[in-house]
């Protein structure tokens, strides 16, 4: 079947959702809710390695796509990124993320800026904000996680806030546009703090899923972080 592709928009893009926390029986009803009220949707990639959890191959990313009717983030959560690449851009990725720590994690960026789609880069929470810096005329996307990688539900660390406001600095003083994201524990208590240090893309998975009614929490959080 035909992949079914979105573009990434240019625009600003607040809320990301995390299908990690969607009910897998249905995406259609978990994210349509939310379709109008998202930037993209987020789908987490782990390979059981590089974080002690194993989640989505590519088969996932056109349905995901196909119920959301939004754009597809992929977070490659992985050890060997390069492998994975070109099987999530043929399934309607709009954006890739690899991480720093990864292996080759330069050369998969521009791999992926190299096909066409929009490229980011994850640090871990221990990962020195410097590692962006060589590929700071290339990224469209610097992820800062606000968690360990490898589960939804986590606290949020609020630690990384001062690495967020120092991405912030980063990448206006890069003069490009680039998406400063923050992924882990954003919730209606951390969502103001994180767009207040800078952050203009927040992934949200458990908190959004789990509210009674996401499309009006992700509303409320809207207006909160406005
Ligand atoms: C961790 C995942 C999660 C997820 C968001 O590897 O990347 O951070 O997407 O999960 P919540 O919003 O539940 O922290």
């Amino acid at each position: 079947m035909k992949p079914t592709v979105f573009p990434v928009p240019s625009g600003p893009a607040e809320f990301v959702p995390s299908v990690l926390s969607a009910d897998f029986a249905c995406l259609e009803r978990s994210l349509a809710p939310v379709r109008k009220l998202a930037g993209w949707v987020q789908v987490d990639v782990m390979d059981g390695h590089f974080v002690p959890n194993l989640s989505f191959g590519p088969g996932i990313v056109s349905s995901v796509a196909r119920a959301g009717g939004l754009a597809v983030d992929v977070h490659l959560m992985v050890e060997r990124p390069a492998l994975f690449i070109e099987a999530f851009a043929a399934a309607g990725a709009g954006l890739i993320t690899v991480h720093a720590e990864a292996e080759n994690a330069a050369a998969c960026v521009k791999k992926v800026k190299a096909m066409g789609l929009k490229a980011g880069l994850a640090l871990r929470p221990k990962t020195p904000l410097g590692r962006v810096l060589p590929l700071l005329k290339v990224l469209d996307l610097v992820l800062i996680m606000t968690v360990e990688p490898g589960f939804g539900g986590q606290a949020f660390i609020p630690a990384m806030l001062s690495k967020v406001e120092a991405a912030r600095e980063l990448i206006s003083r890069s003069g490009r546009k680039i998406w400063l994201q923050v992924d882990g524990g954003i919730n209606a208590g951390t969502a103001a703090l994180a767009a207040g240090a800078g952050a203009d893309s927040l992934v949200i998975g458990s908190a959004l899923f789990s509210a009674p009614d996401p499309a009006a929490f992700l509303k409320g959080l809207r207006k909160k972080i406005s």
